[in-house]
């Protein structure tokens, strides 16, 4: 599998000084509820990407993409392997991710090997058998920049699954016309 530099991963998010890799918006953070109860181990497992924030730059021209969940190998934390198809060529990013504060174990951050940034994943909720909503935000006051995905273990889920979804999205304050449906139509297995 060869890993690449330019492909740095569905649940990285968050350069300040890299703007053009997340949606900006005026005002701070949306203020989102996150699934206070999350266990990151029911979470372990394959994740397909359904739905992205569009200009998500780092995954522009990228298909099939899925995060496989597991056990970190390090205690606390979980491993996290992301891949996605550019063409024919399977580009991979791996690392970690880790709840800062125990009591809030819906708020993590992940790190992969080719950052040393670690970017927020807050999990809004999940039923770690359909969908999984992941938002990921950085506030500065007067605007913020943003990015949020839908996950689900299914390539194929249902509209109705992904419309629930977007209207809770919608409900938490984040701007859902900033979607885009991902590409898991004939994809081969990688
Ligand atoms: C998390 O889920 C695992 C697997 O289902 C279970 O064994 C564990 O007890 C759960 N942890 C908590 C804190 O509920
Ligand atoms: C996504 O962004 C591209 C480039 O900025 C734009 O051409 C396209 O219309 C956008 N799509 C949606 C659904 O907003
Ligand atoms: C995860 O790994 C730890 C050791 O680091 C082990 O104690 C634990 O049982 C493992 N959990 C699962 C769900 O495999
Ligand atoms: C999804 O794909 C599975 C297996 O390929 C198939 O059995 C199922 O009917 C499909 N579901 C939908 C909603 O298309
Ligand atoms: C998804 O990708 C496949 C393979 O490249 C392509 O045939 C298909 O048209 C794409 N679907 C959409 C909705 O872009």
């Amino acid at each position: 599998m060869k890993s690449s530099t330019v492909f740095v991963g569905l649940l990285f998010a968050v350069f300040a000084a890299c703007c053009q890799a997340q949606v900006f918006s005026w005002g701070n953070c949306p203020r989102v509820q996150v699934k206070e109860d999350f266990n990151a181990t029911k979470y372990f497992g394959k994740w397909y990407e359904i739905m992205r924030f569009n200009k998500t730059s780092f995954e522009e021209g990228t298909r099939c993409i899925y995060a496989v969940y597991s056990n970190g190998t390090r205690p606390g934390t979980v491993g996290v392997r992301n891949a996605a198809l550019r063409g024919t060529e399977v580009e991979t990013a791996e690392g970690y991710a880790y709840a800062p504060d125990p009591t809030q174990p819906g708020k993590l951050k992940v790190r992969l090997s080719e950052s040393w940034f670690a970017g927020n994943y807050w999990v809004l909720d999940t039923d770690y058998r359909s969908y999984a909503m992941v938002h990921s935000c950085t506030g500065f006051w007067l605007f913020n920049f943003q990015l949020n995905w839908l996950l689900s273990p299914i390539r194929n889920v249902t509209s109705d699954v992904v419309e629930s979804a977007l209207q809770r999205f919608e409900t938490s304050g984040i701007d859902i016309s900033n979607f885009i449906r991902a590409n898991q139509t004939r994809c081969p297995d990688f």
